[in-house]
């Protein structure tokens, strides 16, 4: 696999203008070289100690100027599969929680708040699910991404990184992010990256401490979903029965991403009803609500930063549209409106200091390298954990064996052993 061989930028974005200085690779800092390094502040989290000492660590800055140059090559994504997961969190490798959006009124009064009380099966938000399920869909399709075709090995996957689309929209988000700070734990196996979320103590006391207005809150968007999804091409929405959280259903995406190789799975809420429409991913629609609209410092702050986020998590798997309920403080939907993801960056042109997206996947593209780099062992229980909190650089630490350890042995006997006569050509 080439990520073992040593970094070359000039290798990197062959299809596009080299601009020397300003090729990948900008915000990487060595502490040998650089004397303003902060020290790695998780080294202690772990019971297990660290290889890594602080202030040997290299670091990524995440400075957004470092990251405005030309638009890296971004693949169009391919949907190489789906899975669902049923109301008990079950996997299937299928559909069958797809569901076909049924556009409502342009104000349809759809009351958010109906059925919290009484008909709201809650997903249990404390459980790691980590890439279980992403790798559960691996396993029952090996045959699909079998790399023998491509590579000496037989066993690798032919991909330099697996991950979730959640996880991909935060680096993105990044470089403009001044809240919450994250934790991406990464481990090689078999030439393959895989990075999985590790919540960080402050999630987990926001988690712990939500109001009650935050608990129902969060309730009235998976609500509106009820009111715009039907189970079936032909039917209509039930607002009448029960919002359960553990349902869903996930595209599986293949791209690349300037030399990345990546294949993610993310939620996708609905696609389009029409037979005719277009092939997965772009019949999918993505559904948001958001706070209603009465000022333009109200639209200035939902182009400058809801659409960040609406953007970064639709542009990656290559969902076309997010069709958007706004909502009064009551919770009823006034209005709504569509917003094209291929017309999200000349909608925010005109607000002052705004949110680029170059710099989003510049800074996405350059992570990737410095985690290549980085991450040089192959071996399924070593972690290497990248910490990032707002107005520092990302640094990392090494961990094994660890409570990071997150690839399951069910995986790696499966992707290493003979077990797996029936996947084996
Ligand atoms: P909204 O998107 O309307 O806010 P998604 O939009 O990603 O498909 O997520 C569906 C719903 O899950 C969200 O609806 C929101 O209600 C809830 N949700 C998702 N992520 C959340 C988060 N980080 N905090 C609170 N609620 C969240
Ligand atoms: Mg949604």
């Amino acid at each position: 696999m080439d990520q073992h061989r040593p970094h070359n930028p000039n290798s990197s974005y062959r299809r596009h203008r080299s601009e020397d200085k300003r090729e990948r690779g900008d915000g990487w800092r060595n502490p040998n070289e650089n004397k303003h390094l902060k020290p790695n502040h998780h080294q202690h989290q772990s019971g297990a100690t660290p290889e890594q000492k602080p202030l040997s660590c290299p670091s990524l800055s995440t400075r957004r100027e470092l990251y405005e140059r030309d638009f890296p090559l971004y693949k169009q994504p391919v949907e190489v599969g789906c899975f669902s997961l049923d109301a008990e969190r079950r996997f299937f490798n299928d559909s069958r929680q797809m569901r076909y959006f049924v556009e409502p009124d342009r104000n349809p009064n759809f009351d958010l708040r109906d059925g919290y009380k009484g008909r709201y099966v809650k997903r249990d938000d404390s459980v790691r699910e980590k890439l279980d399920h992403i790798l559960r869909w691996i396993v029952a399709n090996r045959s699909k991404l079998d790399s023998s075709a491509t590579t000496a090995s037989s066993r690798a996957l032919d991909v330099d990184f697996v991950t979730w689309r959640g996880h991909l929209t935060k680096l993105l988000t990044t470089p403009y992010e001044t809240r919450e700070g994250w934790l991406l734990a990464v481990t090689r196996f078999s030439g393959t990256l895989y990075i999985s979320e590790v919540e960080t103590e402050a999630a987990q006391r926001e988690r712990d401490n939500r109001t009650e207005r935050h608990e129902e809150m969060m309730y009235w968007g998976y609500k509106f979903e009820q009111y715009t999804c039907a189970d079936n091409p032909d039917s209509l929405p039930d607002p009448s029965g029960v919002v359960n959280t553990n349902e869903a259903f996930c595209t599986v995406v293949q791209t690349r991403l300037a030399d990345h190789r990546l294949l993610f799975s993310g939620e996708v809420d609905c696609r389009d009803k029409d037979p005719d429409a277009p092939a997965p991913p772009a019949c999918y629609v993505e559904l948001k609500t958001s706070a209603e609209i009465c000022t333009p410092k109200q639209r200035s702050n939902l182009h400058r930063f809801k659409l960040l986020k609406w953007w970064a998590q639709s542009f990656l798997p290559g969902v076309p549209r997010v069709v958007a309920g706004f909502r009064d403080h009551e919770g009823v939907v006034v209005s709504m409106e569509t917003f094209h993801i291929s017309k999200i960056s000349h909608l925010i042109k005109n607000e002052y200091n705004c949110w680029k997206p170059t710099v989003c996947m510049n800074f996405c593209s350059d992570f990737m390298s410095f985690v290549k780099h980085m991450a040089t062992e192959d071996n399924p229980s070593v972690v290497y954990l990248f910490s990032w909190e707002p107005r520092r650089d990302v640094t990392f630490s090494i961990h094994r064996d660890s409570q990071y350890s997150f690839l399951p042995h069910w995986y790696v006997k499966e992707m290493t052993s003979g077990g797996d006569s029936h996947h084996q050509s």
